[in-house]
């Protein structure tokens, strides 16, 4: 059901998206453990250089797509999608690689001016247009404001209201949302 091949870069409102090189990554991690970013994150603080291997290593899996996000050279965002098994009986194979798990990151000194809905968009379109996936997900904290509103933006339905289903380290057991999109959905 899907390639490995895509067509980089693509276009995303004014950012261009492409997969990260080594200096990217770095870029990347001039932000990416600032709290204002790791305060709504699964993956809190991570270590640079296993950051660095993890993305440079999905560039060559066939079910990993990543991006950086670029404004005039400036790496300010970054985008992923994973390809999974979706839910099926085993007479079939349709469900194989059919679902993709969505996610953005956005450098805070850029946010609030619609780039996550751009790059989450972007990674949409690839997930529905070329890689035909049959549906995509992502999950959130609740209190993710910005993070769902990206997805309801972008026509994604709340799918589940996990009641203190997710562990924060602060703030303990807190609710979650998953949010999914079918194909014939997507316009
Ligand atoms: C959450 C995040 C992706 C948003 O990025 P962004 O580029 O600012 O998002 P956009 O500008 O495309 O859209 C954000 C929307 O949420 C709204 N929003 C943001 N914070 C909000 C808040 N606290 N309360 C209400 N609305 C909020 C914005 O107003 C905007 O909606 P609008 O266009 O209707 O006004 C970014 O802040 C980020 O990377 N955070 C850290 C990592 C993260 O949480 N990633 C998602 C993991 S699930």
């Amino acid at each position: 059901m899907t390639s490995a091949t895509v067509a980089w870069p693509r276009s995303a409102g004014p950012l261009e998206l492409r997969p990260p090189t080594r200096d990217d990554l770095d870029q990347v991690l001039v932000w990416r453990n600032h709290p204002e970013v790791t305060r709504w994150l699964l993956r809190t603080t991570v270590d640079p250089e296993a950051f660095r291997t993890a993305w440079l290593d999905s560039v060559d899996d066939p079910d990993q797509h990543t991006a950086v996000a670029l404004l005039d050279g400036l790496v300010v965002g970054t985008g992923s999608l994973s390809v999974r098994d979706g839910i099926g009986q085993f007479d079939g194979d349709a469900w194989r690689r059919a679902e993709g798990d969505l996610g953005y990151l956005v450098d805070p000194a850029h946010a609030g001016k619609g780039y996550a809905t751009d790059i989450a968009r972007a990674m949409l379109d690839l997930a529905f247009t070329e890689l035909g996936l049959h549906r995509v997900t992502a999950g959130c904290f609740a209190d993710n404001v910005g993070s769902w509103r990206v997805m309801e933006k972008l026509g994604m339905r709340r799918e589940q209201h996990g009641v203190r289903d997710s562990w924060h380290a602060e703030l303990g057991w807190i609710d979650g949302f998953t949010y999914g999109i079918l194909a014939e959905e997507w316009t």
